[in-house]
């Protein structure tokens, strides 16, 4: 595209898009026209199975504090094809540490340094990302959805307590990111998954279905489909909300 022409879609910038819930909501946004900027790790990978190329693409370790400041730069700077606006950011990467043989880490067991890169990840890395383009959502009166999960409210068999912890954070901090951002007509809700099928969960999650009333794991389109309803007009009055996507399995 050149410097002149302005790109007219809506844009998403979202975390985590290489796997599962991540993924599938690339592909929900792409289909209904919208730019998809993703951020992760890995390097774009030519197999991707939707249009954008590698300038959308931004390799980013949010484990990183620098990385991700150097990541708001380069994001910053590729949203001035659309104006410097962005319509929504979706806080989705996040990473779940077990011990050597998979079992849960609880408070005892959990390293401090292990702590902290849960911490940095899934909670401090959305608000430097939601903070370093606040200007850009307000120019696109943007909507954020930070992805919380159903062990911030609750014990998990898998789920461990670093984990458990920053997601009940990250909840907290879609309250009061959606007290402040509200007056700049900045949205910011969150969705707890269930057990949704994806290659976080643990074995032994399908001896959990009989306590889920709908009797099934989530899908991640299920979740996508949540995501793009609270960054749609569909959502124009819900802010500081944490939808369930859980087939019941929080009553
Ligand atoms: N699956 C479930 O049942 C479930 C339930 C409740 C909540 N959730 C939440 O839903 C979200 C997505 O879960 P998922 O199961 O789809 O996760 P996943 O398959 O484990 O994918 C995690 C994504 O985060 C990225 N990521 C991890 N560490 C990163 C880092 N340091 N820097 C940049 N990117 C990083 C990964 O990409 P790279 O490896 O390329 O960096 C990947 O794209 C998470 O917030 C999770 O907590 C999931």
């Amino acid at each position: 595209m050149s410097e002149t022409t302005r790109d007219e879609r809506k844009t998403l910038v979202l975390t985590g898009a290489s796997r599962g819930i991540g993924h599938a909501t690339v592909k929900r946004f792409s289909r209904e026209g919208w730019r998809v900027i993703t951020c992760s790790r890995q390097e774009f990978a030519d197999n991707c199975p939707w249009p954008a190329g590698p300038e959308d693409h931004i390799r980013v370790d949010l484990s990183d504090p620098e990385d991700v400041g150097f990541a708001v730069s380069e994001i910053r700077q590729r949203l001035s094809a659309n104006g410097n606006t962005l319509n929504a950011l979706v806080n989705n990467a996040a990473i779940s540490p077990k011990t050597e043989g998979g079992a849960r880490m609880d408070s005892f067991k959990t390293p401090m340094h292990i702590w902290r890169d849960v911490f940095q990840v899934n909670f401090f890395a959305p608000i430097m990302l939601a903070r370093g383009l606040f200007k850009e959502l307000q120019n696109g009166k943007g909507s954020i959805v930070n992805v919380t999960s159903i062990v911030g409210s609750r014990v998990h068999p898998f789920a461990g307590t670093a984990y458990a912890t920053s997601k009940a954070a990250l909840n907290s901090l879609t309250r009061e990111m959606a007290a402040d951002f509200g007056p700049a007509g900045i949205r910011v809700n969150a969705i707890a998954p269930g057990e949704i099928e994806t290659a976080i969960l643990s074995p032994g999650t399908e001896e959990m279905i009989d306590d889920i009333p709908l009797r099934r794991l989530g899908q991640t389109a299920e979740v996508a489909d949540v995501i793009y309803f609270l960054c749609s007009n569909q959502s124009s009055y819900v802010t500081g909300s944490e939808l369930h996507i859980n087939g019941g399995q929080h009553v």
